[in-house]
């Protein structure tokens, strides 16, 4: 049985500005990790719902990435009004935010 109601992994995977890959920190997944405790903390869901960084989730050209479990939702976050709709829609009401789904 799983200790978390949900468990979000944010790819926070730093490349070097060469790498033609490119990877999430690039693209602000540093302040959505921030975003999401943030509004977990202050919707009293601490304990209940967990954010983690995570390492390249091999997802980067669709990045930010964030995956919530259990069940293995794929987002691409770019904004905090994006990380307060998945924070009230799927992981408070249940229902996945698809306009944030990565295609796949
Ligand atoms: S760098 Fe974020 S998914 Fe690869």
């Amino acid at each position: 049985m799983s200790k978390f109601q949900y468990h979000l992994f944010v790819c926070t995977n730093k490349r070097p500005d060469t790498d033609p890959r490119g990877c999430c920190s690039q693209k602000g997944s540093e302040a959505i990790h921030a975003a999401f405790k943030e509004a977990i903390q202050k919707k009293g869901l601490k304990g209940q719902i967990r954010a983690n960084q995570a390492g390249c989730l091999d997802a980067c050209a669709m990045g930010p990435s964030v995956v919530v479990y259990p069940e293995g939702v794929w987002y691409t976050v770019k904004t905090a009004s994006d990380v307060n709709e998945i924070v009230d829609q799927h992981l408070i009401g249940g229902k996945p935010v698809e306009r944030l789904f990565q295609p796949g």
